[in-house]
C-alpha cells in the first residue's frame, strides 16, 4: 500500500506497516497533516447556534461574549469530564463483577489484596466473601452518591498530606459519577466563565479518576484474577501462534474475561479447537486489557502467551492474518480496525456496548450468564477460524519483539523482590546511584515524530541520566516490543542505573502494565514518601505522559497534577488559545497543589528539563 511516511520508534512494526496490503491509521496521518489552528488552541466554540464562533486577535470575543479563556476552559473541562467517565465506567463494571462473584461464592485469586482493600476501607469479616461484598459495595457507595456528598474512600486511599492540600484547596470530590455531571453542566452553554473555578473542577475530577478509576480498579483486578508476579514474557508480534485459534483483545476492563480466560483452557474447548485443526486457544494481548493480561500472565500461562503491542499496532496484529476474532470492550479499539477486519475476515465481537463497533456483533457482558455467553464466543471464534483460516494468507512476524521481558511489577511484587520493604531503593536514591524515577505513562499516538518515537527517545534518554522509569498505559507495550524491558536494557542506561540493574538483574525501565497501573506507580510514590516522611511534591519524581492521546489521560494529567508532580507532555492538550489556562497549568499550579505541566516535543530537552527538577528535588530533600 506504500507509506514512505509511516514513522515508529519500532524499526521492525514500521518496516512491517510500511508493507501492508492495506491502510492503517499509520497511512493516514500524511492526509491528515493539515490541522486546525483553531481547534489546536482550542478557541474555537460550537456550544451554541450562534456559532461556531473562533477567537482570533481581531475578534477576542464569541458572539455571547465568551473569551478565549473562557471557551478553552470549558473545552478542556468537557474533555476531562469524559475521560474521567470512561475511567468510572471501568472501576464501576469491575467493582459490579467482583460484587456479582462474591454473591455467588466464585473464586477469588487475590485474598493478599482483598485483606488489603478491607484493612484499608475499615471493613471487618471473617467470610472472604461477605468481606469481598463489602469492599466492592464501599467503592459502588462512593461512586454513586450525589455530587454534594464527599466520598468516602478518598480519605481512606489517599495520602493524608495530599488530602489536606486537597480540603485546603476545596476540591475534596463528591460522588464520582455526579462529579462528571457536574462537570458536563458547568462547561454547557451561558454557564461558568471563571477558568479558575473550572480548572480547580478538573483537579476534582482528577482525584476522583485517580482514587477509583485507576487506584482502585487495580487493586479489584488483582482480587479477582490473581496478584501480578514478576516473570519474563514474550512481546511483540512474536506471540502470534498460527497454530492456535488466536482472539485479539482490545479494552480495559479485564474482569469481564474472567469466566473466558477459564473456560478457553477446559477440556471441552480444546476437543472443540482440536476437532477443526487448531492445538487450542489463545489470548492476544492488545491495548491495556492485554498489559493487564500480561501483569498477570503468571496465572494464565495455559491461554495467554504475550502481549503484542498497543493501540497503533493493533492494524499490524490483525494483518498477520492469524487472529481468528477481535474481542474488545472498551477504548483503544481503533474504528479503524473494522474494515480490515472485514478485509481479512476476521469476527469482531464487542462485549460493552459503550465500545459497540459498526460492523460487529454486540454480546453485553452479562454476569449472570457468563457461562453461556463464554460458549457462544467460542463457537462463533471458532466458526471464524473454519471460515477464515487455510484462505487468508499468514504474514507473520516470528522475530518481532523479544522473548524475555520483564513483567508482572506492581506495587507489591517490586517491593516483594526488594526484600518486602523499598528501603534498598530509597538507598540507592539517596546514595545517587539512582538519581530519580521518572513515570512514563499513558497512551500511543501518531504524532510527535511518529509512533512511540518521543516515548522510546525519551526513556532512553531518562535512564541514560541514572533515572529509574516506571510506565503504565499503551506507552509500555512500545516500550517493552522495543527491548527497554530486557535485562540486556542495562546497557543503555548510565553507568550508576546501569550497575544497579546488573546487580539485581532487572531491566532499566519497569513496566507496571495499563493506563490503571498509573495508580499502582502512586501508591509506590506515596509508600516510598511516608516512609521518608515528606509529601509528594518533595519526591525525585516525575511524570511523562510523552504521547498522550484521549480525553482520559487528560483525567490522568489531572490526578498527576493534583498529587503535586511535574507532568511533561509532549504536546499540549488544546488550551493555548488561552494565557490564563496556561499559566495556570504550567506556573501557578506549583502554588496550589505543588505540581506543573512541562510541553516540550523534544527528547533531550525534556529529559533535561526532568532531570532538572528531578536534581531541585534531591536538593530540597538534602541528598
Ligand atoms: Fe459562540 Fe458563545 Fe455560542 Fe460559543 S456559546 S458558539 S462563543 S455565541
Ligand atoms: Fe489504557
Amino acid at each position: 500500500y506504500g507509506c514512505n511516511t509511516c514513522k515508529s520508534a519500532d524499526k521492525p512494526l514500521e518496516g512491517f506497516i510500511q508493507s501492508l496490503p492495506m491502510e492503517t491509521s499509520h497511512h493516514r496521518v500524511e492526509k491528515q497533516s493539515t490541522k486546525c489552528g483553531f481547534g489546536l488552541q482550542g478557541v474555537c466554540c460550537r456550544l451554541c447556534a450562534n456559532g461556531p464562533c473562533r477567537i482570533t486577535p481581531s475578534s477576542p470575543r464569541g458572539i455571547c461574549g465568551a473569551n478565549a479563556d473562557t471557551i478553552v476552559t470549558r473545552n478542556f473541562l468537557r474533555a476531562v469530564a469524559a475521560g474521567s467517565g470512561c475511567y468510572i465506567h471501568i472501576v464501576e463494571n469491575t467493582a459490579l463483577n467482583l460484587k456479582n462473584t462474591a454473591k455467588i461464592k466464585g473464586e477469588l485469586k487475590g485474598i493478599a489484596s482483598l485483606d488489603h482493600l478491607a484493612d484499608i476501607f475499615g471493613i471487618k469479616e471473617d467470610d472472604v466473601y461477605a468481606k469481598a461484598e463489602k469492599v466492592a459495595d464501599a467503592v459502588l457507595g462512593d461512586l454513586y452518591k450525589p455530587e454534594y456528598v464527599p466520598m468516602e474512600l478518598v480519605e481512606k486511599v489517599g495520602y493524608a498530606p495530599r488530602v489536606k492540600r486537597w480540603k485546603e484547596l476545596g476540591i475534596m470530590p463528591g460522588g464520582a459519577k455526579s462529579e462528571v455531571f457536574k462537570g458536563v453542566v458547568k462547561c454547557s452553554t451561558n454557564l461558568n466563565s471563571d477558568p479558575v473555578d473550572m480548572l480547580l473542577d478538573c483537579l476534582k475530577l482528577g482525584i476522583s479518576t485517580g482514587v477509583y478509576g485507576l487506584t482502585l480498579t487495580n487493586l479489584l483486578n488483582d482480587v479477582l484474577l490473581g496478584q501480578p508476579e514478576l516473570r519474563m514474557a514474550p512481546v511483540g508480534l512474536r506471540v502470534i501462534n498460527p497454530d492456535y485459534i488466536n482472539i485479539m483483545i482490545t479494552g480495559h476492563q479485564h474482569t469481564i474475561f474472567v469466566d473466558l480466560q477459564e473456560r478457553l483452557i477446559s477440556k471441552e474447548a480444546i476437543a472443540k479447537a482440536n476437532a477443526v485443526g487448531a492445538k487450542g486457544f489463545k489470548l492476544v494481548g492488545c491495548t491495556c486489557v492485554g498489559q493487564d493480561l500480561q501483569l498477570r500472565g503468571a496465572h494464565y500461562t495455559e491461554v495467554f502467551d504475550g502481549h503484542a503491542g498497543n493501540n497503533y499496532t493493533s492494524e499490524a496484529i490483525l494483518a498477520t492474518g492469524a487472529i481468528d476474532a477481535v474481542l474488545s470492550e472498551f477504548n483503544c479499539t481503533l474504528p479503524g480496525i473494522e474494515p480490515i477486519c472485514d478485509e481479512l475476515n476476521i469476527k469482531q465481537i464487542c462485549l460493552d456496548d459503550v465500545a459497540k463497533k459498526a460492523n460487529a456483533e454486540l454480546l453485553k457482558f452479562d454476569f449472570e450468564n457468563r457461562e453461556e455467553q463464554s460458549d457462544i464466543i467460542i463457537d462463533k471464534v471458532i466458526e471464524s477460524y473454519k471460515e477464515r483460516r487455510g484462505i487468508v494468507p499468514l504474514n507473520l512476524m516470528k522475530e518481532h519483539g523479544n522473548d524475555h521481558s520483564l513483567t508482572g511489577v506492581s506495587e507489591g511484587s517490586l517491593k516483594a523482590f526488594l526484600g518486602g520493604s523499598w528501603k534498598p531503593l530509597i538507598d540507592l536514591i539517596v546514595a545517587g546511584e539512582i538519581k530519580g524515577i521518572a513515570g512514563v505513562v499513558g497512551c500511543s499516538n501518531l504524532t510527535a515524530g511518529g509512533h512511540d518515537v518521543l516515548t522510546v527517545d525519551l526513556t532512553k534518554e531518562l535512564i541514560a541520566r541514572d533515572i529509574i522509569v516506571l510506565t503504565a498505559g499503551c506507552s509500555s507495550g512500545g516500550i517493552e516490543n522495543c527491548g527497554l524491558m530486557t535485562p540486556e536494557a542495562a546497557e543503555l542506561a548510565g553507568p550508576k542505573l546501569k550497575a544497579v540493574c546488573k546487580k539485581l538483574g532487572i531491566p532499566p525501565v519497569l513496566n507496571f502494565g495499563p493506563c490503571l497501573a498509573i495508580g499502582r506507580l502512586e501508591i509506590v510514590a506515596t509508600q516510598i514518601a511516608a516512609e521518608l516522611g515528606v509529601d509528594l511534591p518533595q519526591l525525585p519524581l516525575v511524570l511523562s505522559a510523552a504521547q498522550w492521546l484521549e480525553e482520559q489521560a487528560l483525567a490522568d494529567g489531572c490526578f498527576g497534577l493534583s498529587l503535586g508532580l511535574p507532568l511533561h507532555l509532549g504536546l499540549p492538550p488544546f488550551i493555548t488559545g488561552s494565557k490564563t489556562v496556561v499559566k495556570v497549568l504550567t506556573q501557578d499550579m506549583k502554588e496550589l497543589t505543588g505540581g506543573q505541566v512541562i510541553i516540550n516535543s523534544d527528547a533531550i530537552e525534556s529529559a533535561n528539563i526532568l532531570e532538572q527538577i528531578i536534581m531541585e528535588k534531591r536538593i530540597g530533600l538534602n541528598i
